[in-house]
C-alpha cells in the first residue's frame, strides 16, 4: 500500500516550501461505492480510512494543519438514511479514534455550527476537544454542520450585536478583529484546497479564510485519494509558487 511506501516525505518536495495548512473537499465516496455497486455509505466508511490516512501524512511529512469538510449545512437535503448514517459515523469515528489521537498527539476541533447536531455527537466532541487540547503533532480541523455564508452572517451579527451595546466603534472592524470572530479563530488561512472527483468549487466552504488559497482539483474520487496522490497536489502546489519566483527574480 502507498501508505507504508511513501512514509517519509518524498525527497522532491521541497521541505521548506509546503503547505502549513492542508484543507481538503472530500467529494466522490458515493460514486465511488457505486461504480463498485455497493451502498454510498460504503464510500464513506472507506473515506474515513483515506481521511486518517491523510492526517497521519500530514504529521509524517510536517504539515501543521489538516482541516477536513465533513458535512455541509446543504448536507442535510440528502436522504434521511445517509445523514443519520453520516452522524452515527462521524460519533463511533471519534469514540474509536480518541486513543490513537492522544497517543499521536493530535489536537482535533470542529467548525461549524455543533449546535443543531444529534446531542450524544456534541457530547462526543466536546470530549475529544478537551482531551487533546494541549496535543501538538498536527492539528485536525473537523467542518461539520460548517456554511462559510453562515459563519461570516454569525460573526457580522456578534459584532453589530457589539456596536449596538456600544462597546464598539464600526470603524474599528478589520480583518483581524473580524477573524476573532469566525468558527477558525486562531488558526491560519489554508494555503492548498484540494478538492476531489473534479468538481470546481468552493461550496460554500471557508469563503473568508480561502481569499488567497492555492486551489488544486483532481478527477480522482476520494476513496482513491492516497499518498501518492497527495504528493501530486504538493509538487503541483510548489511548481506554482516556484514559478512565481522565478518570474519576479527575472524582473
Ligand atoms: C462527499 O462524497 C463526502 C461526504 C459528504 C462525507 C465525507 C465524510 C467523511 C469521509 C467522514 C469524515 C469523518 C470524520 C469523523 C471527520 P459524496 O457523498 O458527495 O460523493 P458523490 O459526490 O460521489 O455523491
Amino acid at each position: 500500500m502507498e501508505s507504508t511506501r511513501l512514509r517519509d516525505r518524498p525527497t522532491d518536495l521541497d521541505p521548506l516550501r509546503l503547505p502549513a495548512h492542508v484543507a481538503v473537499i472530500m467529494d466522490g465516496n458515493g460514486r465511488w461505492a457505486k461504480g463498485r455497486g455497493q451502498p454510498r455509505i460504503f464510500g464513506h466508511r472507506r473515506g474515513v480510512d483515506i481521511l486518517k490516512d491523510l492526517l497521519r501524512c500530514c504529521k509524517d511529512w510536517g504539515i501543521g494543519t489538516l482541516t477536513a469538510y465533513a458535512f455541509s449545512t446543504e448536507n442535510w437535503g440528502r436522504p434521511i438514511e445517509e445523514v443519520d448514517f453520516l452522524m452515527l459515523l462521524f460519533e463511533r469515528v471519534l469514540r474509536r479514534e480518541l486513543r490513537e489521537m492522544m497517543l499521536e498527539g493530535v489536537k482535533i476541533s470542529f467548525v461549524g455550527d455543533l449546535q443543531a447536531l444529534p446531542r450524544s455527537l456534541q457530547s462526543e466532541i466536546e470530549q475529544a476537544m478537551t482531551q487533546t487540547k494541549d496535543n501538538t503533532a498536527v492539528e485536525f480541523v473537523v467542518a461539520t454542520n460548517y456554511g462559510g455564508r453562515q459563519e461570516i452572517l454569525q460573526a457580522c451579527r456578534q459584532l453589530a450585536a457589539q456596536a449596538q451595546r456600544g462597546e464598539l466603534d464600526p470603524a474599528q472592524i478589520n480583518d483581524a478583529l473580524f477573524e476573532k470572530h469566525l468558527y477558525t479563530a486562531g488558526t491560519q488561512d489554508p494555503d492548498l484546497l484540494i478538492r476531489t472527483s473534479g468538481e470546481m468549487r468552493l461550496s460554500n466552504f471557508l469563503l473568508w479564510q480561502m481569499a488567497y488559497t492555492e486551489l488544486y482539483v483532481t478527477d480522482t474520487l476520494w476513496p482513491d485519494f492516497d499518498r501518492a496522490e497527495f504528493h501530486q497536489a504538493l509538487l503541483a502546489y510548489q511548481a506554482r509558487e516556484r514559478r512565481f519566483g522565478r518570474v519576479e527574480t527575472k524582473k
